[in-house]
């Protein structure tokens, strides 16, 4: 049995580290292509070095693009990968353009397709990630999914009931694996911070950073945070280049009390997630990994396609509204930002494992 393992942008290395290695230990034999579509070495690189996950067998070396130069380049170029490896399977996680480009590629070959971290559903078909994330499931064959939500947007959609697989959630089983490591992470030194005394925000989605109107509202937020505790941003290239372009990023370092840095890589990253007294961001993984750590996290977006983040977890939904996250951050620092919440049952460290087992049972 030989599987080709595709990953492409950051929350893409988290997920294939732990199904690599329970791939490994299972004797599945796997390849990894990445597709290049992230490639700056703080994006991709580091995280290959940090997760140990083997060196690509190949890359397809696209990098950035429009949506469908990106899609169809990745196509182009995974298509003849496919024919000569001749894989029992392509394996896709999340919801990237890599994602779609080389799951649609595989099918069209005739190539059985796994999807990891499928069915989830922000219904909010403005998101880049939520057309791939339909169009990617529809053709999928083995559908692994991280909360139940996941499986019922499935069986809305008529995905057939033996296609669908409550595995719990890869990007867990990373974090899980890398906690202790990151313990040791001296970035607090390295930033000046002390435990729980900042908060750290992301930030990435288009609908936050491409216009000049929304990094305004995302300055007058960081204002806002800023008067409350020290804020961290480790800033997404994409999110660098908006400020850059809307001309606010002299406006962005006046901020007092803000420390910026490039993204940083992800034991240092973990490390100061652990220690942060609350998280603003609009990325998926960090909603994930907010929940797991019982750190309260505020989401700067409108919806969620990982519900149970705010049903068991710590997620709070604010928008990109300055007054609304002043005042949850008002109302958690009056609480000494204690965030109730508890770990979704199967975000447990052992996802990658059942999605080995199941694997080799469907395949063998
Ligand atoms: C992509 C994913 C998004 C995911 C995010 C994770 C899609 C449609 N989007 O968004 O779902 O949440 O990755 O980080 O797949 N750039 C660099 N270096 C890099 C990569 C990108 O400088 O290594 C810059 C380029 O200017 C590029 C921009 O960032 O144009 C955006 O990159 P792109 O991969 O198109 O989308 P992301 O916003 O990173
Ligand atoms: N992350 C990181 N360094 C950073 C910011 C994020 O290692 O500076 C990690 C984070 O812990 C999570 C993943 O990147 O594992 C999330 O990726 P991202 O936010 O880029 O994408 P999304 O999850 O929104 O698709």
């Amino acid at each position: 049995m030989k599987i080709l393992c595709v990953c492409g942008a950051r929350p893409n290395f988290m997920k294939i580290a732990p199904i690599a290695e329970a791939f490994s230990n299972s004797g599945i034999q796997y390849l990894i292509v990445h597709t290049g579509q992230h490639y700056s070495p703080e994006m991709s690189r580091d995280f290959f070095e940090q997760l140990e996950i083997p060196k690509p067998d190949v890359n397809l070396e696209v990098g950035s693009g429009s949506h469908a130069q990106q899609t169809a380049e990745i196509m182009k170029r995974f298509e003849p990968v496919v024919i000569e490896k001749s894989p029992d399977a392509v394996l896709v996680v999340g919801d990237v353009n890599s994602t779609i480009a080389c799951g649609l590629t595989a099918v069209k070959l005739g190539i059985r397709l796994i999807h990891v971290e499928a069915g989830l559903r922000s219904c909010d078909k403005a998101m880049p990630e939520e057309i791939n994330r339909i169009l990617t499931d529809s053709i999928s064959d083995m559908l692994f999914v991280s909360e139940p939500s996941g499986i019922e947007n499935l069986r809305r959609e008529g995905r057939p009931e033996e296609s669908l697989f409550l595995a719990g959630n890869v990007m867990i089983d990373t974090l899980r694996r890398r906690l202790s490591i990151a313990e040791e992470s001296d970035i607090l030194n390295r930033l000046g911070l002390r435990e729980r005394q900042f908060i750290t925000l992301t930030l990435h989605r288009p609908e936050n950073v491409d216009s000049k109107r929304q990094l305004l509202k995302v300055l007058d937020l960081i204002e806002r945070a800023a008067k409350i505790s020290t804020i961290v941003f480790p800033i997404h290239p994409r999110a660098g280049k908006a400020f850059k372009k809307a001309g606010l990023e002299g406006k962005l370092s006046e901020i007092s009390n803000v420390i910026i840095t490039p993204p940083l890589g992800y034991i240092d990253f973990l490390k100061l997630l652990t220690s942060s007294a609350c998280v603003l961001t609009d990325s998926g993984g960090v909603q994930e990994e907010t929940t797991a750590l019982e750190i309260p996290c505020i989401t700067l977006r409108k919806n969620t396609e990982r519900p149970i983040t705010i049903s068991e977890g710590t997620n709070i939904l604010t928008g990109l509204n300055p007054e609304r996250v002043g005042g949850e951050l008002q109302r958690l620092s009056g609480n000494n930002f204690k965030a109730a919440g508890k770990c979704p049952k199967l975000w447990d460290g052992k996802a990658a494992e059942r999605i080995a087992e199941q694997v080799r049972k469907t395949l063998a």
